[in-house]
């Protein structure tokens, strides 16, 4: 991204002015595997990426905020009065709903002018929301010398999604998005918040991010169904064994308690929770020990589990992962993050990246009519000022 021609775009849309704006940039994330675990209190293990959100802002001395964003045309003026307004549908409730929290946390709002430029495609389930929230924060918190550090913020942004956007998320993007480094996974509790980098020592291996392109359509309210699911078999569990998240219980305890949950439909999502959090543990070891097959293999897994037990996979995603477990040099593949769409992520061998690719994405193409869109993928830095 040039920040040149971003910093040019600012003054064309918002005039010249004495005072440069000040940049900042917060990445995408892709899991790597723990889908689903975060608002059970799991593990998850995704690194952040190289591309992300810039947010380019400046004060304006008015008694508006003004916001645009280079990825659609169209902009907003948001009068002081009446921030704490939702405005459904819209991109820029997501800064919005950042802001609002800053004001619980001291933030006396001001006219501003915000600039944001992504390059992470919407939809994706790469995380572009919880990106253009972390850098929102972090701008606010600088520009404003508030006193709110990086675990707050990530708080903060969760809270703004399940309240002002009305997605129950868990806290794994932002995280990923705020704390991520460069070259390391982040292998995180999501109940304690205890979290360690794990370096991505992969060798011969890459990182292959597929989008589908499909696009999550009813996402969000699956994805709300998928908690109310998971909160009822605590319920169910909680009868016999005093615990508040699935995430508590290991898999054999599990087993031994899942017929008292009647709804085969819960007892499933319940099992794919528990199941998938044993595996994060596994793929840490595996990494850990640079055993990458089995790293592959357990990303299998998870898929399976995703797709058969907590059913968030669909018909574009099974045929991109089915797709790329045939290809040589691929150790494993899965999707990433909500599912319903999105993106799927491998495992494969640095020379094979290049046939992965056009095999892939032309199987794919053939059965689903869709073209597909491949991203070879490091692991990058968290949120940060660029200057
Ligand atoms: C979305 C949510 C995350 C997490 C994943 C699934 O990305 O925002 O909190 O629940 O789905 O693992």
């Amino acid at each position: 991204m040039n920040i040149q021609s971003l910093k040019n775009l600012f003054r064309g849309i918002y005039g010249q002015h004495d005072t440069e704006p000040v940049v900042f940039f917060a990445p995408g994330r892709v899991n790597l595997i723990g889908e689903h675990t975060d608002y059970n209190g799991g593990f998850v293990l995704p690194c952040a990426l190289t591309f992300g959100t810039y947010l380019l802002i400046r004060k304006n001395n008015g008694k508006v905020i003004r916001m645009a964003s280079s990825n659609f045309d169209y902009s907003a003026e948001i009068s002081l009065t009446s921030v704490q307004d939702k405005r459904p549908g819209k991109w820029y409730n997501y800064p919005l709903g950042v802001i609002n929290q800053l004001i619980e946390r001291g933030l006396k709002p001001e006219g501003m002018d915000l600039l944001f430029s992504g390059n992470i495609p919407n939809s994706a389930g790469l995380s572009s929301s919880a990106s253009i929230e972390m850098v929102t924060a972090k701008a606010l918190v600088d520009m404003f010398g508030l006193d709110v550090d990086l675990l707050e913020m990530i708080k903060l942004a969760k809270k703004a999604e399940n309240e002002f956007i009305g997605v129950n998320c868990g806290i794994m993007d932002m995280f990923a998005v705020g704390a991520g480094k460069k070259n390391q996974a982040l292998f995180l509790n999501c109940d304690t918040l205890d979290y360690e980098l794990i370096p991505l020592e992969l060798g011969d291996y890459k990182i292959v991010i597929a989008n589908t392109n499909k696009s999550r359509g009813l996402a969000d309210s699956k994805y709300n169904e998928r908690v109310a699911e998971c909160s009822a078999a605590v319920r169910q569990l909680s009868k016999h064994k005093k615990i508040t998240q699935l995430g508590e219980l290991t898999y054999q305890e599990f087993v031994d308690l899942s017929h008292h949950i009647p709804e085969i439909t819960v007892r499933k999502r319940a099992k794919h929770v528990i199941s998938e959090n044993q595996r994060v543990l596994d793929a840490v070891t595996a990494l850990k020990k640079g055993n990458l097959a089995l790293f592959g293999k357990l990303m299998n897994a998870s898929h399976n589990s995703l797709r058969h037990d907590y059913e968030v996979t669909g018909n574009e995603l099974d045929v991109m992962v089915e797709e790329a477990r045939q290809c040589e040099g691929v150790l494993g593949a899965r999707m990433t993050g909500a599912g319903f769409g999105g993106c799927a992520v491998a495992l494969v061998k640095a020379d094979a990246v290049e046939k992965f690719i056009s095999r892939v994405g032309e199987r794919y193409q053939e059965k689903t009519g869709l073209q597909p869109l491949f991203y070879v993928s490091e692991a990058g830095d968290g949120v940060r000022k660029i200057g």
